[in-house]
């Protein structure tokens, strides 16, 4: 089985390859480094080229007969989103378009596509369910929203068959730290503490201390990258067993706040962290937490990281490496 992987270069595509190859599939990363990292490119073919290329993507497909693909590629920051809804509506729906085509024009039917909590926009219940209403309200979740609904006509119209994963907070690092968490520049909090606690920055801005939650920071459920990278071979094993089309949120089912996360870096790294209490972040919502439960269900995903703890130590292993 040969499976490509749009953004296989990035932080989840590249932990995903690893698991797709450690499984036994042939992996094609196809990447155009825009923010992917060509040292993350180890397991498999590597395709140098933009998505939004019809003719590299025929050739691509044509090469290497290609049976399923995994489609990460897209841009990530909530923030930029709203400041440039061009360039997101541009790089995460149109430049999907192009590829779900070049699918058609291939016969390739099942794919698996990274989605985002931030589609249910501010939560109405404690921990969301896949049914909860969905409220995008920045570019980059409309983005993932519309992609979900695309898949879904493109099931209907061409007989595509997808699964949409909804991540809620992406964390962590390979246990063998040959891949982690490297964006340019980084917004995500574990790593910004850790490099706080590294002396790396001079302190974690704490973005909010007024929130209705128990200490007054945001409340957060962190998912290991590498249960995330399990749970896409599941979805692409449950669509190549010839089940039908659906919808899964990734995530622990815990949240944890701010300062909490603070803590158990203190605790994992040994290390002082120093801290500064900042004005709220726009678009921050106070608490994302995710009811996982028909992933485990459906997929038979459960994941393995359930202690905040290893979450923190592993990218603590990974950034140490990276550094060096
Ligand atoms: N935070 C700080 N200080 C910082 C950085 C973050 O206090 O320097 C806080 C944020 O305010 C938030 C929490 O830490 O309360 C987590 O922030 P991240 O930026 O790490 O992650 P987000 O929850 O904002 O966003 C993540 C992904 C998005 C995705 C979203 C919803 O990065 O791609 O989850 O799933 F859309």
């Amino acid at each position: 089985m040969t499976t490509l992987v749009t953004g296989g270069a990035g932080y989840i595509g590249s932990h995903t390859a690893k698991e797709l190859a450690r499984r036994g599939r042939k992996v094609v990363v196809l990447d155009n480094l825009s923010t992917g990292h060509r040292d993350f490119v180890r397991w498999g073919a590597f395709e140098e080229g933009d998505l939004a290329d019809s003719v590299f993507l025929d050739r691509v497909f044509e090469k290497h007969g290609i049976d399923e693909v995994v489609h990460f590629a897209g841009f990530i920051a909530v923030g930029e989103s709203v400041e440039k809804p061009d360039i997101y509506y541009r790089n995460n729906v149109s430049h999907t378009f192009t590829l779900l085509d070049a699918m058609v024009r291939h016969g390739v039917e099942r794919i698996v596509f990274s989605s985002s909590a931030s589609v249910y926009g501010e939560p109405e219940t404690e921990r969301l369910a896949e049914e909860h209403p969905l409220n995008p309200i920045s570019p980059y979740a409309w983005s993932k929203r519309i992609i979900e609904q695309v898949l879904a006509d493109y099931g209907t119209a061409y007989g595509l068959r997808s699964v949409s994963l909804r991540y809620f907070n992406a964390a962590g690092a390979d246990p063998d730290a040959e891949v982690g968490e490297r964006h340019r520049p980084e917004t995500h909090l574990i790593p910004l503490v850790l490099e706080a606690a590294a002396g790396r920055r001079d302190c974690i801005k704490v973005f909010g201390t007024d929130y209705p939650t128990p200490d007054g920071t945001c409340l957060r459920d962190y998912i290991h990258v590498a249960d995330l990278a399990d749970a896409h071979v599941r979805a692409l094993d449950h669509l190549a067993d010839g089940r039908p089309s659906d919808v899964f949120n990734l995530g622990n089912g815990n949240g944890f706040s701010v300062r909490e996360i603070i803590e158990v870096v203190r605790e994992v790294t040994g290390l002082d962290v120093p801290v500064q209490e900042a004005p709220r972040r726009a678009g921050d919502t106070p608490a994302l937490v995710s009811s996982p439960e028909k992933a485990g269900r459906v997929l038979g995903w459960h994941p393995q990281f359930e202690d905040v703890r290893s979450v923190v130590a592993s990218a603590w292993n990974w950034h140490r490496r990276d550094w060096a």
